[in-house]
């Protein structure tokens, strides 16, 4: 991780939680961070859209340095997109990261590199910033394909954006075969596809927004394996699915510098 870019975690706690659950586990993420794990590490928590208004009113009550994040949103502004939610709704609620474009909403919910593109450009038009999401099944990278298609989804999911907007993003590296399976990628694995995406961006959007952009690992990260890929020159933080779950292992995770 290089000093320039400061660590950002990140909690995507799926469809997980009511807004009860999520107010206890807010409160208890709360009580096991202190003033040294914000100024070191962006702290960022996913909850489902029912738990946001929950979630905004505790933060700001408290004064929690905790920051307030979506899983997903529309492209449009408003309209008829009966059970849509509009970026500038969540901005309103002060989310300030959104999740564009997870493995998940692509294999199940029919995302395209084409909608990510026209999330990532609404997130950041209501003033919040996007984790796009990026990373290749078992099938492509067993057949040598891992980096091309990583490379397809970064060229297509940031097309038309400026190399400014491009070095204010946050990029998750998401290998499928390691999301929920306990299978994490190597640390050296890990470093290596992160270093790809960076070149990928060195070569669409420049130096600067390549040495800005932070990217994330994500695909069952732990308290036992964070700090190792923390430890990688490309690797800025990580995208915490399971783990995230339960506060006392995600405020380790946030604490991977006392391990
Ligand atoms: P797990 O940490 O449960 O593998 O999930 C990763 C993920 O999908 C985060 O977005």
């Amino acid at each position: 991780m290089a000093a320039s870019r400061k660590p950002i975690i990140s909690g995507n706690w799926k469809m997980h939680k009511n807004h009860f659950e999520a107010i206890q586990a807010v409160q208890k993420l709360h009580y096991r961070l202190d003033g040294d794990d914000h100024d070191s590490v962006i702290v960022t928590v996913h909850p489902p859209f029912t738990d946001l208004r929950s979630i905004q009113t505790l933060i700001e009550a408290d004064r929690m340095k905790i920051e307030l994040g979506a899983q997903n949103c529309h492209w449009e502004d408003q309209g008829a997109f009966t059970g849509e939610v509009a970026p500038p709704m969540l901005a309103k609620l002060d989310v300030a990261y959104v999740i564009v474009g997870h493995s998940e909403r692509r294999q199940f919910f029919g995302e395209t590199d084409e909608t990510v593109n026209l999330k990532v450009k609404a997130v950041g038009r209501a003033g919040m910033t996007p984790i796009m999401c990026c990373g290749e099944s078992l099938e492509q990278r067993e057949a040598g394909d891992a980096e091309s298609w990583v490379e397809g989804q970064i060229v297509a999911g940031l097309a038309g954006l400026g190399g400014d907007a491009v070095g204010t993003l946050v990029i998750a590296y998401e290998p499928i075969w390691a999301i929920g399976t306990g299978r994490t990628a190597t640390s050296e694995d890990a470093q290596a596809m992160c270093a790809h995406i960076r070149s990928v961006v060195r070569s669409n959007f420049g130096d600067d927004a390549a040495a800005k952009v932070r990217i994330q690992y994500g695909g069952s990260v732990k308290p036992g394996n964070i700090a190792e890929l923390m430890s990688q020159a490309d690797i800025d933080g990580a995208l915490v699915g399971g783990a995230s779950l339960d506060p006392d292992g995600f405020a380790a995770i946030v604490q991977y510098r006392n391990h």
